[in-house]
Parts: structure tokens; C-alpha cells; sequence
């Protein structure tokens, strides 16, 4: 009689490289969070800090994850990783992955929403109380409570940004075509069907779409123009979705406009030469750069890296 033999799971004992790639650093607690996690997976981590997009390319070369944040990972990097089978940005946004490459080289691309968005939204906040309080120089400034808030995309960030405003005691409405009425309803949020009513009707419009190929220059002359006197657009997001040169010239006609924006657009310095006291950039992207944040994201995505090795795990993939 045949021997039967126990089943087993098949278990994969190949250690994988696993490269953490990021200019700007995560929090020194989210890189130890991190490393446990690739370790206990049975893997290896590969720290790449302040690098630059050659060190990320050397490095990839026998890798078989990649964690970024805002750092390009482009048709270069796919080439020089035959082995890589996953890339998780850490973060929202993943405009700066070139998803059809990805896809070519069989890559899973997957995001970690919401893990930053407490972090952005409370820089939202911090940007606006500096510019309305003049930036502490000893004026009188102004204040939140009662004001006209217009939050433009009510994704996680967007959400953040209402629940804090609501907190200030501000008027809060949101634009969001991919969120129903109800939801926005049930948040105590006002909901705005016209992309021209929201910018027309609130003194403050925080933005929070993607960069995409439809929202690339969206925020345009027209849109700027509608927004009421002494108007603010803080812009959290990307300065892709901006039309830079449309801003410049209403900010030109109209004096009594502010733009306030985590991370300089391509004429900042052409932007603050001219209006000084109307406009804030932060030199680096900031919205995302705390521990919190640092570590929610990071842990998310090494632990995402790691399942999706493991099993296949993709319930974040972008380029699907
Ligand atoms: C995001 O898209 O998650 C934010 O813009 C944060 O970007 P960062 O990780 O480069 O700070």
C-alpha cells in the first residue's frame, strides 16, 4: 500500500530585498517600525535616505519591493528591477509613479489612504492661522469662527480638513462628485454640486484634489476670479493642479487675494517677490512629515509590501 503522505502549505522560505527609497526621510521610530515588520516577514530592508534617484536605481536591482514617498519611480527604475513585484507609495498621492510602466513590468502599485491625512490637514490649518494672523508681527489679525470654509475633493484629507473646521466653529461646505450627498450630510457638511459655486461662495477653498490628466492646471483664471474679496486658496495637494500663471496675473489684478501652499510652485520666488504678504510657501512638501504620519504610512506600507509577497495581497493597487 501507498505511503500517505501529510499535506503541507507550500512555504516560501526565499528571503526578498525589500528597499525603502526616500529623499525625505521618514520619522527614525517609523524606520524601526518598518524593519520589524520587513523582518518579521522573513525579508530584508534596504534603507535608501536622502538619495538620489541613481542611488534608488542602484539599489532596486534585486529587490523585490519598493517603499517611496514622493519619489519618482519612472520607466528607469522598472527597467533597472527585474525582480521587483510590488511598489507601495507611502501616502496619498501617487502621481509620481508612472502607473502604465508599472503595469508593463508587472509591478503592483499600491497607495496607504488616509494614513497621512490627519497630518496635512492640521498644516492646512497652521498655514491659514499664520497668514490671517499676519504672521505674528504684531498687527491685528483675524479669526476662523464663522468664516466660509469650501473644501474641494472630500477624500480622507478633505474629511480631516472639515472635522477640524468644524471645531473652529467655521461654515463648512465640499465639492466632491464621488461622495454622496448623504455622506457629506451626515458629517455636518454642506454639499456643493458647481466647482464655480464653491469657489465663489467661500472666503477659504482648501484643496485637496488629485494631479491627474483631468485636474493637471485646473485651478484656473476662471475659478480664481470667482473667489470673494479677500479670498485665500490653500492648497495642500500638488502645485501641478494650479495654473501658475494664471495665479500670478489674478494676484496681480486682484490685491486682496492670498494663496497659501504646502510646498513652492515653479514661480515662487517670482510669486513672493511680488506678494509678500499674500502668499506662503513651505520650501519642502510638509504636509505628511510627522512622526504620527510617518509612522501610520510607513507601517501600512511595509506591511502591505510584505502581504502582497506573502499572498498576493493588492487591496490598495492603483494600477489595476
Ligand atoms: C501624500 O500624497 O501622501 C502627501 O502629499 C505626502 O507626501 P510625502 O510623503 O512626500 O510627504
Amino acid at each position: 500500500m501507498a505511503t500517505a503522505w501529510p499535506t503541507f502549505k507550500t512555504i516560501n522560505l526565499k528571503i526578498m530585498k525589500i528597499l525603502v527609497a526616500t529623499e525625505k526621510p521618514f520619522a527614525a521610530a517609523a524606520v524601526t517600525g518598518i524593519r520589524e515588520v520587513v523582518e518579521q516577514g522573513g525579508h530584508e530592508l534596504v534603507l535608501v535616505e536622502k538619495g538620489t534617484k541613481q542611488d534608488m536605481i542602484n539599489a532596486v536591482k534585486d529587490c523585490a519591493g519598493l517603499i517611496v514617498r514622493s519619489d519618482k519611480v519612472d520607466k528607469e527604475v522598472f527597467d533597472a528591477a527585474p525582480q521587483l513585484k510590488v511598489v507601495v507609495r507611502a501616502g496619498a498621492g501617487y502621481d509620481n509613479i508612472d502607473l502604465d510602466e508599472a503595469t508593463k513590468h508587472g509591478v503592483c502599485v499600491m497607495n496607504t489612504p488616509g494614513q497621512n491625512a490627519n497630518a496635512v490637514a492640521e498644516l492646512v490649518f497652521g498655514m491659514l492661522i499664520s497668514l490671517i494672523r499676519n504672521r505674528y508681527n504684531g498687527t491685528s489679525g483675524t479669526e476662523l469662527k464663522g468664516k466660509t470654509l469650501g473644501i474641494h475633493a472630500y477624500g480622507a484629507v478633505g474629511r480631516n480638513v472639515a472635522r477640524i473646521a468644524k471645531g473652529f466653529d467655521m461654515k463648512v461646505s465640499a465639492l466632491d462628485p464621488f461622495v454622496k450627498d448623504e455622506v457629506m450630510e451626515a458629517d455636518g457638511i454642506i454639499p456643493v454640486h458647481s466647482v464655480e459655486d464653491l469657489y465663489k461662495n467661500n472666503q477659504y477653498v482648501s484643496l485637496h484634489i488629485p494631479a491627474n490628466d483631468q485636474t493637471r492646471k485646473s485651478v484656473n483664471r476662471t475659478l480664481l476670479e470667482l473667489m470673494p474679496k479677500g479670498g485665500t486658496l490653500i492648497n495642500a495637494a500638488r502645485k501641478e493642479v494650479i495654473n501658475e500663471e494664471d495665479l500670478a496675473a489674478v494676484l496681480e489684478a486682484r490685491t486682496d487675494l492670498h494663496y497659501i501652499a504646502d510646498v513652492k510652485p515653479e514661480n515662487a520666488a517670482e510669486l513672493e517677490e511680488k506678494f509678500a504678504d499674500r502668499v506662503f510657501f513651505t520650501p519642502k512638501k510638509m504636509g505628511a512629515q510627522t512622526a504620527e504620519a510617518n509612522i501610520n504610512a510607513g507601517l501600512a506600507a511595509a506591511n502591505q509590501v510584505v502581504a502582497h509577497l506573502k499572498d498576493g495581497f493588492n487591496r490598495f493597487q492603483v494600477n489595476k
